[in-house]
């Protein structure tokens, strides 16, 4: 069981509730994972988490567990605090090793309580047209909902074959020989049954609770729906120096292009109604003169 460090607020309204898990070793990008972890590297002007955490809220999900190691937790802690400052309510709980993606639903158990449940990696990155989004949480009723977005280097994550109908028939973690180019992202979106099934699961040859086989249940079942991702989105890795460099010049360009920032939680809190305009004044009163502080000034203003 995890250790709830903030208590969850409870809100009226009843929506999906939302896990980000954000541990991990995060080896790959040594040395700069050696000192904080790979989900608060910046990406262009913010922390990669924010980008993660701003599609939860674009989801309308507000009631959030952030899953990570004892050394982060606090780190994001300092971040989020209880999420009170952007109208969410945000816990944090501890994985004590990296024992797969799908512990997350056996830690997050109480969290999750009766209801269904997203979960986002805390590394995955989307930008574009969120219709695919909106679409899957509105609709998610039973089973398991997942996605599929197309790219070069399938034998990197976690696959999906198609038959000629178009029906999801496969999955497999990492296929030598992957029977598609459909990776699935970080992106998930489950019914109650999650919990069970992830506690019925047995470690991977890598030693994990796979993912990918929480989702061959739901598969064998019947109970998966796999939405293709299509060219309208951008699913960017982050798993190598080159891909973050490659993502924080992709947000360079757009943020200054636009004058407009992606997943800028403060304006997305704002926009969506989860805090008024009294608060988010109060709010931008407590950042430090920052690029960041006069954007947030601009928004209010321009509004
Ligand atoms: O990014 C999408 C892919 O994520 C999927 O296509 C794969 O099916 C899925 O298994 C996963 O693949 P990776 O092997 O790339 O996941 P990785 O071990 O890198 O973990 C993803 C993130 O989750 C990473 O930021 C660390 C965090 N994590 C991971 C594990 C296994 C945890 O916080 N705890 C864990 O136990």
């Amino acid at each position: 069981m995890g250790q709830a460090i903030n208590p969850t607020r409870r809100y009226k309204e009843k929506i999906m509730k939302g896990i980000m898990l954000a541990g991990g070793a995060g080896s790959r990008l040594y040395p700069t994972t050696k000192v904080y972890s790979k989900q608060l590297t910046i990406i262009y002007d913010k922390p990669l988490i924010y980008y993660p955490l701003s599609l939860l809220m674009l989801a309308g999900i507000k009631d959030i567990l952030i899953i990570s190691n004892e050394e982060t937790i606090p780190l994001y802690q300092k971040l989020f605090s209880d999420g009170s400052d952007i109208g969410m309510s945000i816990s944090y709980a501890l994985q004590s090793a990296p024992n797969g993606i799908a512990e997350a639903f056996i830690i997050g158990e109480d969290f999750i309580g009766s209801d269904s449940v997203s979960l986002v990696l805390g590394d995955n990155i989307f930008y574009g047209k969120f219709s695919f989004l909106y679409e899957a949480v509105n609709n998610h009723t039973k089973g398991g909902t997942i996605f599929a977005y197309r790219v070069t280097d399938p034998e990197r994550y976690g696959i999906v074959e198609f038959d000629k109908e178009g029906k999801a028939i496969s999955i497999e973690e990492k296929p030598l020989k992957p029977k598609s180019k459909y990776a699935v992202p970080g992106l998930y979106m489950y019914d109650n049954q999650v919990i069970d099934i992830s506690k019925n699961l047995k470690p991977s040859k890598r030693g994990e609770l796979e993912i990918t086989d929480v989702n061959r249940v739901y598969l064998e079942r019947n109970e998966l729906n796999v939405q293709i991702i299509g060219r309208g989105v951008a699913w960017l890795d982050t798993g190598t120096p080159e891909a973050l460099l490659q993502a924080s010049n992709f947000f360079g360009v757009i943020e200054e292009r636009q004058g407009l920032k992606v997943a800028c939680i403060e304006e997305i809190a704002y926009k969506k109604g989860f805090i008024t305009k009294e608060e988010f004044e109060k709010l931008i009163a407590t950042i430090p003169t920052s690029y960041y502080k006069t954007y947030l000034e601009q928004v209010l203003e321009e509004d």
